[in-house]
């Protein structure tokens, strides 16, 4: 078997606002080609100060953060943020153009994809999101949520092979989550080499993902497969995270004295068993 590459690596990393307390203490994880990992963390655990340190917004205390085997430093900065697609938390910081097709755009533009192609990829990817009426519009005038499924189109039509999610999807409702994370699955089973680290709030997209990071105190406390997390109490309880709809369920039925078979693993699998 071939070895993972590793497209993101983080070593050892540590960044503190003040002098005394870190608000990111020795955290050091790797991503690989084809993975979608979710780092999540309740409110102050470190994530967006994360999300800045891989951005190139803040620098290091202590530590090294590689992207395609390139330290991420001054030289390198911007070839390495030609080569991946950002999604961030808040959509007012990221829209350049006068309408939302020029916005989608903006990005196709640069990357010098031929004007005749331009038109088609905008159209499907304003389709994908959901705002194919909106085309013609001013993003200011947009809702948050909308705001946010330009943004999001903007990225993926430029067709990255590397995506960072920064709470991409927290102003959405959970039916735009939803459409959103059906959008990145089709377009992983079409390039199973797109590679996603999602920084989020969502437990259920978090209980989706190959692999989960886990921050609490700005200290990594847990990384592995969502259910060894999700699964074991002893582990989730004291980083104050919700649980997945799908063990609330198991452990309501586990009260009733119901206790499912270890195949039945999430909600798809669930719905199979209780309706049988
Ligand atoms: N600009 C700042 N100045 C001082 N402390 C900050 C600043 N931003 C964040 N912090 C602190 O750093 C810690 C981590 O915060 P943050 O990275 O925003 O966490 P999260 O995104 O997981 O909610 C928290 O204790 C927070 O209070
Ligand atoms: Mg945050």
């Amino acid at each position: 078997m071939k070895a993972p590459e590793t497209l993101l690596e983080v070593r050892h990393l540590s960044y503190g606002y003040e002098e005394e307390r870190l608000a990111l203490d020795d955290v050091s994880f790797s991503v690989n080609k084809g993975e979608n990992v979710a780092l999540i963390g309740h409110n102050g655990s470190g994530k967006s100060t994360l999300a800045k340190l891989l951005m190139g917004l803040l620098a290091p205390n202590e530590g090294e953060i590689f992207f395609f085997g390139l330290p991420l430093d001054r030289k390198n900065l911007y070839s390495i943020r030609g080569q991946i697609g950002i999604v961030f938390q808040n959509p007012d910081n990221q829209f350049v153009g006068s309408t939302v097709a020029d916005d989608i755009a903006f990005g196709l533009e640069n990357a010098c994809v031929p004007q005749k192609e331009m038109q088609g990829i905008i159209e499907s990817f304003a389709e994908e999101v959901g705002m194919s009426a909106f085309l013609g519009h001013e993003p200011q005038n947009l809702s948050g949520g909308q705001k946010q499924r330009v943004a999001i189109a903007g990225v993926l039509a430029m067709k990255p092979s590397f995506i960072i999610f920064d709470e991409a999807t927290a102003m959405l409702d959970p039916k735009g989550r939803h459409e959103i994370a059906t959008l990145v699955a089709k377009m992983r089973k079409e390039n199973p080499d797109l590679t996603i680290l999602s920084i989020t709030h969502d437990i259920e997209e978090a209980n989706r993902a190959d692999r989960v990071l886990v921050l609490h105190s700005g200290k990594k406390v847990y990384e592995g497969k969502p259910d060894a997390f999700f699964g074991n109490p002893e582990i989730y309880e004291p980083t104050g995270l919700g649980r997945p709809f799908f063990y609330q369920m198991k452990d309501a039925l586990l009260a009733e004295g119901i206790a499912l078979p270890s195949e039945v693993c999430d909600l798809d699998s669930l719905r199979e068993y209780l309706c049988r």
